[in-house]
């Protein structure tokens, strides 16, 4: 069986683009969970979380996860809010290998600055809200089966990193 691969880390850590990237490279499909919530309600994400709140947010995640875990030889994208039901995460396991981008606060505030697109960013001292979105999430990304440094805005290395392991 040829395992799934996992994208999971904070949001703006560079999961798109490295799916994307790996997409080009080994020709697999590709899926984005937060695109095909958007899909499917015919919603942003924020609008989503505005008009509906998170915990809705979350059972529509979680759908889409265990409509995707049951896939082979596929790239998953996940929203950065995966790990916080460990159900999404055992699902994904079973045959995915889960690869943590991890960036930090810092390099997420810097990154996403301008970008409204992320309602748990859109409050008043964004670099607070990573950092406690990040302490209660690390010890969950750490779950992870390879975790790969995301900080620098190349992604060149992250996904050398991935394709090696998964080759
Ligand atoms: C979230 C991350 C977002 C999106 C939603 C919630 C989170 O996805 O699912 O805004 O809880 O970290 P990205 O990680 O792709 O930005």
């Amino acid at each position: 069986m040829k395992k799934n691969i996992v994208l999971i880390g904070l949001m703006g850590s560079g999961k798109s683009m490295i799916a994307r990237a790996l997409h080009e490279s080994l020709r697999i499909p590709s899926f984005s969970i937060d695109s095909m919530i958007e899909e499917q309600e015919g919603r942003k994400v924020r609008e989503i979380f505005e008009l509906r709140g998170e915990t809705y947010f979350r059972n529509l995640e979680h759908a889409v996860v265990k409509e995707l875990s049951v896939k082979t030889a596929v790239i998953i994208d996940c929203g950065g809010g995966i790990v916080l039901n460990p159900e999404n995460i055992a699902l994904l396991r079973k045959n995915g290998i889960i690869v943590h981008l991890q960036a930090s606060p810092e390099t997420i505030v810097a990154r996403l600055k301008g970008d409204t697109s992320r309602p748990l960013m859109n409050v008043p001292n964004p670099l607070a809200a990573i950092r406690a979105i990040s302490e209660v999430r690390l010890p969950l990304y750490n779950q992870a089966d390879l975790t790969i440094d995301a900080n620098d805005p190349s992604i060149e290395g992250p996904v050398a990193q991935i394709l090696s392991r998964i080759k």
